[in-house]
């Protein structure tokens, strides 16, 4: 059986619709998941909605529902958007399953017997919309350092986690290791490990939504040890080790860049301590801005996928979204920004390389099986598609996805320029049955590859590619990406 890959997005807040940042994780995720998948490993991908915690409690109080059925409404909108966007998720979790109890309950349970829990009191700020603690140093002239916003000030008696004690191997796992990517977030962990690491509290009294201590102290889990433990449940456990052992460690944890705190120390912390396996990787991506913003609900900055998809179609929201900004960085949207790469790359581009074969190859079929020899602009094609191989491999190996999907256009440009030197249309008046033959092959393999290649990033438009394409029959069909006025 083909190696198996496990990958997964956060579990987004159900307290309000998905917005485009939350799509761009999940589409990074998916390109990545295909991408495995056409490399033939057995990938599963965990996706999914984080549905306890204050924050929901109230803001599903204010709008005089219950905490479930806002979160039942919420998570539909989640799952409707992935469908919408192509997303080929293995598995969507949502934390309020009884599953997902067990899990929580498993973890916590392996973190008493380690005797890393103790009771303490916790007295300081809480942002709900980050559900996390501040320090005072941390906040922003005394607002939470994420949303800007007041936060509540908590005094507790509480379960803490003696994160302190994995001072040291969260160190030499951090700076010896892979895990943090890319390394500029990997030195901000380290430098808040070399701080020197804070116990923290994992139990909230004045909460009601969520899952209740076992101890029977009337307070409910942290929910952002809940949340973290849905990585476990996605792929089984406790219930099903057959699957855990099959896909745990995880390979890639794919997260925003303000939640590394939780990935990077909390996570691999709190795993040693239940004598788990730690996951392969970490790695953080930029924030979608506009107007230099974090794109956020809290901002009042957000964009509607669906909207965007619905307009446009789903690929191209995809490839807006994996192109535009190198992948790790923050990248500025804006819609005319969106148009000019949509009618550049997509349209123009490779929309246009498929057009101009299939309808090539359709009126000239007589001359598809003419025999030739290839010259010079073969040559240099097919050597521009040997690099394609490798260029995309490295690229989607170290997540480079912008690059990806890059090396993908600049194959499609050479290959409209093999067009534009060996002209096949006047070939085909001058009646040299075999050179066009020759040349109608090679843009036939050419538009072919580039479908291949553009198949994790753009799955709808490469598959129809590929599918007009045939190797037996060549059909023509209406443009892939049709123009728009800027
Ligand atoms: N529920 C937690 C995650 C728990 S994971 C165990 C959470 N949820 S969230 O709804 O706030 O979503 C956070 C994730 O959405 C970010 O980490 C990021 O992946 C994505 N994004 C939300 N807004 C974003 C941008 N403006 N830009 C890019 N990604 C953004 O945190």
């Amino acid at each position: 059986m083909e190696s198996p890959y496990y990958l997964t997005t956060p579990i987004y807040y159900a307290n309000d619709v998905p917005h485009i940042g939350h799509a761009y994780t999940t589409i990074a995720a998916d390109a990545i998941a295909r991408y495995q998948r056409l490399n033939g490993r057995d990938v599963f991908l965990l996706t999914g909605t984080d549905e306890h915690g204050v924050n929901i409690e109230r803001v599903a109080a204010s709008q005089g529902v219950s905490a479930r059925e806002h979160v039942d409404r919420i998570a539909r909108q989640f799952d409707a958007l992935w469908s919408r966007l192509d997303i080929s998720y293995d598995r969507f979790i949502r934390t309020t399953e009884s599953a997902h109890h067990r899990a929580v309950l498993a973890l916590w349970q392996r973190l008493q017997a380690s005797g890393d829990l103790y009771r303490a009191t916790y007295a300081g700020a809480y942002c709900a919309r980050c559900e996390a603690y501040y320090q005072p140093d941390e906040l922003d002239r005394g607002l939470c350092p994420v949303h800007a916003l007041a936060c509540d000030t908590v005094a507790e008696q509480n379960w803490f986690f003696r994160l302190s004690r994995y001072q040291d191997a969260l160190e030499r796992l951090v700076r010896d290791t892979d895990f943090v990517r890319p390394t500029s977030r990997r030195n901000e962990v380290l430098a808040v490990i070399r701080d020197g690491l804070r116990d923290f509290s994992v139990s909230r009294r004045q909460v009601r939504w969520g899952v209740p201590v076992p101890e029977g102290t009337d307070e409910v889990i942290y929910v952002w040890v809940d949340a973290l433990a849905n990585y476990l449940t996605g792929v089984g456990y406790p219930d099903d080790s057959a699957t855990f052992e099959r896909y745990w460690p995880a390979d890639l944890h794919l997260v925003g860049k303000e939640i590394i705190r939780f990935h990077c120390l909390y996570w691999p912390a709190l795993l040693l301590s239940a004598g788990l396996p730690l996951p392969r990787q970490v790695f953080a991506h930029g924030w979608l801005t506009k107007d230099g913003k974090k794109i956020s609900k809290t901002t009042g900055n957000t964009i509607d996928p669906s909207a965007l998809a619905a307009e446009f179609g789903s690929d191209a929201v995809r490839y807006y979204l994996l192109r535009a900004t190198p992948f790790g960085q923050d990248g500025d949207y804006t819609r005319a920004g969106f148009l000019r790469l949509y009618n550049a790359e997509l349209a123009n581009a490779f929309g246009n390389l498929v057009q101009r074969a299939t309808v090539l190859a359709h009126r000239h079929a007589g001359a598809l099986s003419a025999e030739g020899a290839a010259c010079g602009p073969e040559l240099e094609l097919c050597a521009e598609a040997e690099k394609l191989d490798s260029r995309v491999t490295a690229a989607f190996e170290t997540l480079a996805l912008h690059e990806a999907v890059a090396a993908v256009g600049e194959f499609v440009t050479a290959a409209n320029r093999y067009l534009q030197v060996t002209a096949p249309w006047q070939l085909a008046g001058t009646g040299d049955a075999r050179r066009l033959g020759v040349v109608l092959r090679h843009t036939l393999q050419a538009a072919r590859l580039a479908a291949r290649w553009y198949a994790p990033i753009i799955p709808r438009a490469a598959a129809e590619a590929s599918r007009r394409l045939g190797v037996t029959r060549v059909e023509v069909g209406p443009p892939l990406f049709p123009r728009y006025s800027c």
